[in-house]
C-alpha cells in the first residue's frame, strides 16, 4: 500500500491527534510496535493510519491467552506445499481444513520432521527442480520460495526468463498444476528488493500464467502469534473463476510471551559462555546493551559501540508481557539476541516452537542447530491458519465474510 505525504505526521502532531504523550509514542517505537520514517534532516514522521490502528489495539482487549487455532472439520480442498520446511505453513493450512496433497523440501532433516509428524503426507525430499507436477491435482499451490534477484539485461522478464531461479520452479509448479488459488509467502523485504523490480516481475509472471494477483504484508503479532513477525503474502486467483481475493483481518489484541510459555516442557537449547552469561544477567526484561554500565557496553559492543543506529537486538532480553521479537535461525546471534525473559539463557527449542505456535506434539528432527533453523525459518502455524482460512473462504465463494479483508 503506498503512503502519501499527507499520511505522515510529526511526533507532536501524532501526540495531539491521539491524545497520548510523546513519551508513549517513543515507547511504542522503541518496542518496535511502530516504525518512524526520517526525512533528510533526521526528523521522525509516523503513519497516521498505523498510529490510530495501534492505539485501537493497545486500548482493545490487550493481551489474550495463547491457543493454537484449528477448524473443527476438514474441507474437501487440497494444497501442494513447496519449500515446505518443517511444516509451519503446511500445518497451519491443515488446521484451516485443507488437505496437504504433496510437499516438497530439499533439506533432509526438515523433510524428516514432516514425515515423522505426518507419516501419511506425501513428502518429496528433493530439489524442486527435479519434481514433475504435471499429474498433480490441487486447489491451492503454496510456497515460500527463497528470494533471489533476476538478471534483467534491460528487458521485461516473462515466465521463461526467470528460469534458473527458485521462483521459476514455483511458477512452473503453478503452470503444471493450474490450481484455483496460488499463495506465495516471503520476507517483507521482497517489496523493496532490487527497487521493487523483483516483486513486480513475480506478479507479472503470475499474471502471464492466468492469475489475478494481490499482495499484502501481514503482521503475525495481530494474528494470534506471540511474535512480531512480518511476512509478505501474495495471493493469486485463476482469472476464469471470478474469485475475489481475501486476506485475514488483524485482531485488536496481541499474545504475550508470558502467555505462550506457560508450562512449556523443558527441551534442548544453546547455552551461553560464562562471560556472556555474566553480561546478560545485568539486562532487565525488554532491555538491551544500553542497559549495561558504560564500561561493559564498550567491552561487549567493541567497534559497534561507536557506530550509529540503535542496535536494539544486541544483548536483548525479551519481555514477558509482550510478543517476542522476530525469531531467527539461532537464538544467540550477536545482532539478534533472544534471551529468555526471566532466566539467563537463550530460548530453548520448545520455547522457539511455542512462539511460532507449533503444538508441543510437533517433533523436530536433526541437531539442536538444525531444529532452531527449521523453526526460525517457518511461517507461524497460526498465521498459516489465518491465511488458510481466508483461502477456504475464497474457495467456498464466501466473499462477504466479515472475518476477512476483501482486496
Ligand atoms: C523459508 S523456508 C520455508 C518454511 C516453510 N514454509 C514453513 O512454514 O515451515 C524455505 C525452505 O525452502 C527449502 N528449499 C530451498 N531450496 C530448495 C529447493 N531447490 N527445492 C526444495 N526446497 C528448497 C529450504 O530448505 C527451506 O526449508
Amino acid at each position: 500500500m503506498a503512503t502519501s505525504k499527507n499520511d505522515l505526521v510529526s511526533i507532536s502532531e501524532a501526540s495531539e491527534a491521539l491524545k497520548v504523550s510523546i513519551d508513549t509514542i517513543r515507547r511504542w517505537e522503541k518496542k518496535g510496535l511502530i516504525k518512524a520514517t526520517r526525512d533528510e534532516t533526521g526528523h521522525r514522521y509516523f503513519n497516521r493510519k498505523e498510529l490510530s490502528q495501534l492505539q485501537e489495539k493497545t486500548q482493545g482487549k490487550g493481551d489474550v491467552g495463547y491457543k493454537i487455532l484449528k477448524r473443527k472439520s476438514p474441507t474437501k480442498f487440497k494444497v501442494v506445499e513447496l519449500f515446505a520446511g518443517c511444516g509451519g505453513l503446511a500445518l497451519g493450512m491443515e488446521h484451516a481444513g485443507l488437505k496437504c496433497e504433496l510437499l516438497v523440501e530439499i533439506d533432509k532433516k526438515a523433510a524428516e520432521t514432516l514425515k515423522t509428524n505426518r507419516p501419511k503426507w506425501n513428502v518429496i525430499a528433493d530439489d524442486i527442480a527435479n519434481v514433475d507436477f504435471t499429474n498433480i491435482k490441487a486447489d491451492v499451490v503454496a510456497g515460500g520460495f527463497p528470494c533471489q534477484a533476476f538478471s534483467y539485461a534491460g528487458k521485461r522478464m516473462g515466465f521463461e526468463d526467470t528460469r534458473g531461479t527458485l521462483f521459476f520452479e514455483f511458477a512452473r509448479a503453478v503452470k503444471e498444476i493450474n490450481p484455483k488459488v496460488v499463495l506465495g509467502e516471503n520476507v517483507k523485504g521482497l517489496e523493496k528488493h532490487d527497487n521493487g523490480r523483483t516483486l513486480t516481475t513475480m506478479l507479472g509472471v503470475l499474471d502471464e500464467l492466468g492469475y489475478k494477483v494481490a499482495y499484502k504484508v501481514l503482521r503475525a503479532q495481530y494474528l494470534d502469534v506471540p511474535q512480531k513477525r512480518e511476512r509478505l503474502v501474495i495471493i493469486g486467483v485463476r482469472k476464469d473463476l471470478n474469485f475475489e481475493i481475501l486476506y485475514p483481518k488483524e485482531k485488536n489484541y496481541t499474545v504475550s510471551i508470558g502467555e505462550a510459555l506457560k508450562d512449556v516442557p523443558p527441551s534442548e537449547g544453546q547455552v551461553y559462555t560464562e562471560k556472556k552469561r555474566k553480561i546478560m544477567k545485568l539486562i532487565p526484561q525488554g532491555g538491551y546493551w544500553k542497559d549495561l554500565p558504560d564500561a561493559l557496553q564498550r567491552e561487549y559492543m567493541g567497534a559497534s559501540y561507536f557506530l550509529g543506529g540503535g542496535k536494539t537486538g544486541m544483548a536483548r532480553r525479551l519481555s514477558n508481557d509482550e510478543p517476542s521479537l522476530t525469531l531467527t535461525c539461532n537464538p544467540a546471534q550477536k545482532q539478534t539476541e533472544r534471551c529468555h525473559p526471566i532466566e539467563t539463557r537463550p530460548l530453548q527449542v520448545r520455547e522457539y516452537a511455542r512462539i511460532q505456535s507449533f503444538p508441543d506434539s510437533w517433533k523436530f528432527s536433526g541437531s539442536t542447530a538444525s531444529q532452531y533453523k527449521q523453526i526460525g525459518n517457518a511461517v507461524p502455524v497460526n498465521l498459516g491458519y489465518h491465511i488458510g482460512s481466508a483461502i477456504v473462504a475464497m474457495l467456498e465463494k464466501d466473499f462477504k465474510n466479515s472475518n476477512f479483508l476483501n482486496l
